[in-house]
């Protein structure tokens, strides 16, 4: 089985593919919609989420989506239809760094997807591109809580901790204007639906030739979460807004 069909199996009770409770993930929309009516772009959407209730809570926005994942984008295509809000959702199919648009949009989000950029800032750079004057950005990436084990670094990635984050933001010219940083409650719900519902479904499908290496990859990382990050990682979401010169 495929590392994309692994992943839509994973995320089947927990469509936003990243640690943020249904609250926090509307509370932050809430943030970049205040008019109703934006331009809403998502690099790295995976299947469409944040875009389809951003287009569900504001009937008057249109939205567009980008994604290496030709599955992920059908299950953002056939999530849309059956939402009723496919006419105001397009999706592109390819690297999210070479996304160009001729308009640009009022709100862009990328939320655990900077790695398609390299980085939070180089991420933050490309939806500099993007933004129109006073629009906002909803980035979502990792942070270190505590000091990583070297393990952890080379499964995760380099980031840095929470406050040093915020600093290199804020001196690329951003002014967080929100933010949430994902509890644990919410950071260990996520690993348990993913690994759980893994789990579950090579319980459930005991005949499929592809149980047994399911259930593997499951018990996998599951215990990679635990041994390896689940003490040191964390996650921060930031709403932010361009710093105007000079202040
Ligand atoms: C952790 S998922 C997050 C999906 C979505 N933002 C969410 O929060 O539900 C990361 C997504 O980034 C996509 N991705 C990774 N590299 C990419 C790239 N170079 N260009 C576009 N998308 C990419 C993956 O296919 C995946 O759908």
């Amino acid at each position: 089985m495929n590392r994309e069909e692994i992943s839509r199996i994973a995320h089947t009770d927990h469509p936003i593919k990243s640690p943020l409770d249904d609250a926090a993930v509307h509370r932050l929309l809430a943030k970049g919609l205040r008019r109703g009516d934006e331009r809403v772009l998502d690099l790295g959407c995976g299947s469409g989420e944040w875009l389809l209730r951003a287009l569900e809570a504001r009937p008057q926005a249109s939205a567009t989506g980008v994604d290496l994942a030709e599955g992920s984008l059908a299950q953002a295509r056939q999530g849309a239809r059956e939402r009723g809000v496919a006419e105001r959702l397009t999706l592109h199919h390819g690297p999210a760094a070479e996304f160009a648009s001729a308009e640009p949009f009022d709100l862009v989000l990328s939320v655990g997807a900077a790695h398609a950029f390299g980085g939070l800032l180089p991420t933050l750079a490309a939806a500099r591109e993007h933004l129109a004057p006073g629009g906002r950005v909803v980035i979502g990436d990792g942070f270190w809580e505590r000091t990583p084990s070297s393990e952890a670094v080379e499964m995760l990635g380099d980031f840095a901790d929470l406050a040093t984050t915020l600093d290199r933001v804020v001196a690329d010219g951003w002014t967080p204007v929100d933010g949430h940083i994902s509890s644990r409650q919410e950071l260990d719900a996520y690993e348990w639906a993913c690994w759980g519902t893994l789990a579950a479904w090579a319980l459930d499908h005991p005949d499929d030739p592809d149980s047994a290496e399911v259930l593997a990859t499951a018990h996998l990382r599951r215990s990679e979460w635990l041994r390896v990050y689940r003490d040191t990682w964390g996650f921060l979401t930031l709403v932010l807004q361009r710093t105007p010169d000079g202040r």
